[in-house]
């Protein structure tokens, strides 16, 4: 029998990558999945229906906010691993939604330990645990982060995942859960959100490059992040939970931009100057931002044996040309959409 694994978040961006990673190595997967309208399948759709759909991948309702659904599908999924990756990760909207996003992505994760270690103590048989923490929890500790850097958060978001991180040490040392947290430095992909900047920023190149009369609004334009390759850091994920004991890693890449660096990469691949099609809006600065994350992963290479394989510029070069390839399907379909 192959091992099995429950994905909360599956329909992220973090989710769908890694629901393929474990069903490529022959696991069961489970996915959690809240109803909303519409739905929002996007990401996992071709693993659901179509040619590369799989029957290794089964699907289940529920809602981080409740705990007797968390502890029902536990149960059902009956998993050797649980990556707990659900979450409101957006850090900007945590602002205007300080709560939902404490009840999500901190107490959610409270819930779903709860969960698991229920589970492990009624099936008296070990489940490992993976908790998605980020770099956002570093917030205004200077860079280069590491493992033994002070977590001073700069956002609820950020106060949540610490939350988080401490439960699920907790959890570890009280009660001996195999739990690991993963501190992820920001990674991206084609499957990115569109509110975030990277992904923002790609497609706004890709459909000013076709309508040069559109514009993109932007607000820090001088923050730096150490931007890496989702696919890459799934695996790390999994790395975590493949160890003889649990642990903490950071994983990053090391390499630190900002978000001008990122605008030369998208709109100089489109052969545009983004200094001729960017506004900054006020409206989009945060009342607090991080400046400067970069991460420090010798301890990921050392003992997880992990290294990013893609480049920042590789990267964004990759989705900048997926969304001109959605600017064109768009624009066949349903005529040119004017906002960004
Ligand atoms: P994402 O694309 O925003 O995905 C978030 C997932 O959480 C989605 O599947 C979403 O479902 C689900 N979710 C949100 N609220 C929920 C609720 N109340 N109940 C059940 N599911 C809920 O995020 P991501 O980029 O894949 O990131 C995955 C995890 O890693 C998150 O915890 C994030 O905070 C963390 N992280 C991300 C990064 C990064 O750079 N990407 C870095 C460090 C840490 P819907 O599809 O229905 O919205
Ligand atoms: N989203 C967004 N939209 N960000 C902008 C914009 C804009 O229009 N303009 C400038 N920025 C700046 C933000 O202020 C921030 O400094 C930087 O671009 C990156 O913003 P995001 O892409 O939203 O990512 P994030 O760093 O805030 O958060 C992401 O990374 C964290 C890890 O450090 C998310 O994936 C979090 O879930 C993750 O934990």
């Amino acid at each position: 029998m192959g091992k099995s694994a429950l994905i909360t978040g599956i329909t992220g961006q973090d989710g769908s990558y890694l629901a393929e990673f474990l069903l490529a190595r022959g696991y069961r997967v489970h996915g959690l999945v809240r109803r909303r309208s519409p739905a929002t399948l996007a990401r996992i759709a071709h693993l659901v229906e179509g040619p590369e759909r799989s029957s290794d991948l089964l699907l289940h309702d529920g809602d981080l906010g409740d705990p007797l659904a968390l502890r029902a599908i536990a149960e059902r999924a009956d998993p050797d691993e649980v990556y707990h990756l659900a979450a409101q990760s957006h850090v900007g909207l945590s602002f205007t939604q300080p709560e939902t996003t404490i009840q999500t992505t901190g107490l959610g994760a409270v819930r779903m330990l709860e969960a698991v270690r229920g589970h492990r103590d009624r099936s008296r048989r070990e489940v490992r645990y993976y908790q998605a923490g980020s770099s956002e929890m570093f917030g205004g500790s200077p860079a280069p982060q590491s493992e033994v850097t002070p977590f001073r958060p700069r956002s609820p978001y950020g106060c949540a995942k610490v939350l988080a991180h401490q439960a699920t040490l907790i959890a570890r040392e009280a009660y001996g859960l195999f739990a690991c947290n993963g501190i992820l430095f920001n990674h991206e992909s084609p499957r990115r959100g569109e509110e975030f900047v990277t992904r923002k920023v790609a497609r706004a190149a890709a459909r000013i490059r076709v309508d040069p009369a559109e514009r993109l609004a932007l607000g820090n334009l001088e923050a730096r992040r150490d931007w890496g390759y989702a696919p890459d850091f799934v695996e790390a994920m999994w790395r975590m939970l493949q160890q003889d004991a649990p642990g903490d890693w950071v994983v990053a890449t090391g390499v630190t931009h900002s978000v001008r660096d990122l605008l030369e990469v998208a709109f100089g691949h489109v052969g545009l100057d983004w200094r001729d099609h960017v506004d900054v809006d006020r409206a989009l600065l945060r009342p607090l931002d991080v400046d400067d994350l970069c991460g420090d992963a010798t301890r990921a290479r050392r003992e997880l044996g992990w290294r990013p394989r893609q480049r920042f510029e590789d990267m964004i070069v990759e989705m900048t040309e997926r969304e001109v390839e959605r600017a064109a399907i768009d624009d066949a379909t349903h005529g040119s959409r004017r906002e960004i």
